[in-house]
């Protein structure tokens, strides 16, 4: 079995062989490559797993993200994708060698974490990937759909209209998709920047309409919110599907009174009967703002992105931190052969992470470092849940507070 890095000239055995592996065929792009997903694979970053006689049988690769840490941290990330082996080749190791590969690969380019989505939960853990955040669907039928804003703002509940937007000073207009222009790239990469958790989407996405919608050219009605300058600081993507059912593919707002205008504006449309929001973070206001706090049906709660830390000391000072206290990590990363013991102490906002020769407060795989990275998944649940070894009474709550984001970290990228 050989692995060997990819090139441009090998898109189409990439996508072949990627494509047999799920048993799919190729859907046809739109003119000019476009609305397919894998138009903006970044063919250097691509793997193929070859048998001895040259037969390609497996394929990964990765995209080069940015993601956001706690306290507003960008860092690079590498985006693990297109992962398939050929039926014919299943369970004799090929994923894991193109694994191996791989993270050798990201470290040598100085990224600290790599992240995925996965098909299915059993496969990366043994990899060292946590599950680190989660997503879920909220349905409310329309006309159980008022909101109810907090008294500072005053209340108002009545159905939207293009200019009552729960703002008091935005408006929304609706486009079509393809009349958008860049105003979902600019305003995305606006709130991305201050997510933890969410992804970078490179220009090439947009560009080639790779993805989900709204990044495909799929059609969709586009509300879009603008500030009382007419600069755009929201988006909701949505279409009309059956039984009056209205989908919003997703909802960006660089604050929570223009998620709250544009969730509004939607559960005000005519002639729906029921409103499904997908990516909706599981603790998200809109719950909240629902005059009927069963109103909303969460469904579809699962997790997302799966984090994998390569360098721990690295990884933990670049995130920010709003607690201080001081904890010492005993890390196992059996994949890769690899321990460590860490003294992590945060100060004013800052960690330093050291190697220690202490005795642990707690003993952790590194995929549970990468669950609870991003301060979506506390670290007392995966104490209790016997995932995490604490070694005093206090060590799980002082990882709490420790390991909080400033907000529940949300990716809502599809990758
Ligand atoms: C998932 C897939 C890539 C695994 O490839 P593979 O070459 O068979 O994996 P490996 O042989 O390296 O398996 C390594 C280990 O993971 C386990 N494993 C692999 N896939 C698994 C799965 N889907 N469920 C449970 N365990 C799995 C293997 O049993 C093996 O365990 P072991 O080390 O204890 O023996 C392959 O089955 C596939 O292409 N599936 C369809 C496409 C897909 O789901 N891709 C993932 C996209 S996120």
């Amino acid at each position: 079995m050989e692995i060997r890095p990819t090139t441009d000239q090998d898109f189409d055995v990439f996508v072949d062989t990627l494509h047999a592996a799920f048993g799919r065929f190729p859907e046809t792009p739109n003119e000019g490559g476009g609305g397919v997903w894998w138009a903006a694979l970044e063919m250097d970053r691509g793997l193929l797993a070859l048998t001895a006689d040259g037969r390609p049988v497996g394929t990964a690769a990765a995209y080069s993200f940015e993601l956001t840490l706690p306290g507003e941290t960008l860092v690079p990330a590498a985006g693990v994708t297109a992962v398939g082996v050929l039926p014919s080749h299943r369970r004799q190791g090929v994923l894991s060698a193109m694994m191996r590969h791989q993270l050798t690969e990201v470290r040598a380019r100085g990224e600290f974490l790599s992240v995925l989505l996965c098909t299915e939960a059993l496969i990366y853990r043994r990899f060292g990937y946590g599950p680190a955040t989660y997503t879920a669907q909220l349905t409310v039928p329309r006309h159980r759909g008022a909101l109810t804003l907090p008294r500072a703002r005053g209340t108002a509940d009545a159905p939207a209209t293009g200019s009552d937007t729960g703002t008091g000073t935005g408006t929304i207009e609706v486009l079509r998709r393809a009349e958008c222009g860049e105003i979902l790239e600019e305003v995305y990469d606006r709130y991305r920047r201050a997510q933890p958790g969410a992804l970078s989407r490179p220009h090439r996405w947009w560009a080639v309409g790779a993805g989900q919608p709204p990044i495909s050219p799929a059609p969709r009605y586009v509300a879009v919110h603008r500030d009382a300058d007419g600069v755009p600081d929201g988006y909701a993507s949505y279409s009309m599907g059956e039984s009056e059912t209205l989908t919003v593919d997703e909802t960006i707002a660089t604050d929570d009174a223009v998620y709250t205008a544009l969730a509004r504006f939607v559960l005000g449309h005519d002639l729906v009967a029921k409103v499904v929001f997908k990516h909706v973070p599981h603790d998200h206001p809109l719950r909240w703002q629902l005059a009927d706090f069963r109103a909303g049906e969460v469904s579809g709660d699962m997790d997302w992105l799966w984090v994998r830390l390569l360098d721990v000391p690295r990884a933990l000072t670049a995130r920010g931190w709003f607690t201080d206290g001081e904890l010492v990590l005993d890390v196992d990363d059996p994949f890769l052969g690899e321990h460590g013991r860490y003294l992590l102490t945060v100060r004013d906002n800052k960690a330093d992470c050291v190697p220690t020769d202490r005795e642990p407060d707690l003993s952790l795989d590194v995929s549970d470092l990468g669950s609870i990275y991003l301060g979506g998944t506390a670290p007392s649940t995966l104490v209790r849940a016997g995932h995490i070894r604490a070694h005093n009474p206090d060590a799980a709550t002082l990882a709490d507070a420790l390991f909080r984001a400033e907000r529940s970290p949300h990716c809502l990228h599809w990758f």
